[in-house]
């Protein structure tokens, strides 16, 4: 099926169904000079299927993992272009997660002030989430997505069978993205992921469904200044008990497991219920072992940034959430309240 969304006068067109990869020489216009960047991570099979579909196609595998997201590799990109002579009328095609997707479509930002990119990304999470909003950047200093710029991508494909091949830590993390978003503005969707004892024939219409959702917002909202704050549901804990799991050392918590529990932070009543059946379903965490305080102290530091106060979403019944201009001491008693019980 395809999506489409418009921004800025740009349409970008999505495209998913399962064997699509097949297709991506015809749905990307692959009959000109072309850069596929991956990473090692990723099934070598789906960016050689891709290259094969290219008139002059050029191969390039970055290191995996969010520490080489980096200027670096960008760097390594950009290399790749100079060293075969790309010019504007080329293109870049990330295949891999988020990680290969940001970099790649930040390089082709800058490259030339700006060369045509397209995204297949092959993770859940990348999916559900990059695939829409033009965001692409880089870690720098030590500090996540800091260096970036909005780039869309001309064209995306999404192949649901790249999921076969991840593992089902990263499939429920996607899937912890995909409650926010139903739980938050798509009762049926949230219905149907109950209802399925199986969801794998049904993972077409779910990324369909998540992506028409995000698209629906960012359409609205395309800079981020005010509506598009919904997609951030479970995210202001969330990232404060990522960043605590950080800091003590390993990496207990990925995004859409912190992102999973931050939900329930921010959540009551029936929706509470039913969002953290699922979770439990999908082998999500459902708690964290982080005080108040430590929450506080990244949650306090991520809401400086923004001068003040934040805005909180909550969900009180799936499919609607209220938006609540909290100070610190708010978000610390809706901390406090969760622990407590
Ligand atoms: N641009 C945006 O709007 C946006 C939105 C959300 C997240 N992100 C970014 O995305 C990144 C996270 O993305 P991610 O979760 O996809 O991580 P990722 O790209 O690191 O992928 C996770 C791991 O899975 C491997 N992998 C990828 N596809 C696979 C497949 N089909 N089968 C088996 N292994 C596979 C990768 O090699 C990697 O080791 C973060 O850097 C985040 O900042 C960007
Ligand atoms: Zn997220």
């Amino acid at each position: 099926m395809t999506l489409e969304y418009h921004t800025g006068g740009l349409i970008c067109r999505i495209d998913v169904g399962r064997g699509l990869l097949e297709q991506a020489g015809g749905l990307f216009g692959l009959d000109r000079k072309v850069l596929v960047v991956t990473d090692d991570g990723v099934p070598a099979a789906y960016s050689q299927k891709v290259l094969a579909q290219c008139r002059e196609g050029y191969l390039l595998v970055v290191p995996q993992g969010e520490e080489n997201k980096s200027l670096d590799t960008v760097g390594t990109i950009l290399a790749g272009l100079l060293e075969h002579g790309f010019t504007r009328s080329d293109a870049v095609v990330a295949v891999g997660g988020g990680v290969v997707g940001d970099m790649a479509g930040f390089a082709a930002s800058i490259y030339q002030r700006g060369i045509e990119y397209y995204n297949v990304p092959t993770t859940l999470l990348s999916q559900v989430d990059s695939s829409v909003g033009g965001k692409t950047a880089v870690n720098f200093g030590g500090v996540k997505n800091i260096v970036g710029a909005f780039h869309h991508p001309s064209a995306v494909l999404i192949d649901p069978d790249t999921l076969d091949s991840l593992s089902p830590r990263l499939l429920s993390e996607g899937l912890a993205e995909v409650i926010k978003m139903a739980a938050t503005g798509d009762r049926a969707l949230f219905e149907s992921i109950e209802g399925a004892s199986d969801l794998r024939p049904h993972m077409e219409q779910i990324i369909a469904s998540a992506l028409r959702y995000k698209i629906g917002v960012v359409e609205q909202d395309p800079k981020e200044q005010g509506l598009r704050a919904v997609l951030n549901f479970g995210h202001t804990v969330g990232h404060a008990i990522e960043a605590a799991s950080a800091a003590a050392g390993g990496r207990e918590f990925y995004h859409g497991e912190a992102v999973a529990v931050g939900m329930l932070y921010m959540s009551e009543g029936e929706a509470r219920r039913r969002i953290e059946a699922l979770l439990r379903r999908f082998a999500l965490p459902c708690s964290d072992p982080f005080g108040t305080d430590v929450l506080m102290s990244y949650a306090v530091h991520d809401k400086k940034r923004r001068g003040g106060s934040i805005k909180l979403v909550r969900v009180s019944e799936i499919g609607t959430y209220d938006f609540v201009q909290a100070d610190a001491d708010t978000l610390r008693a809706y901390i406090q309240s969760f622990k407590e019980q």
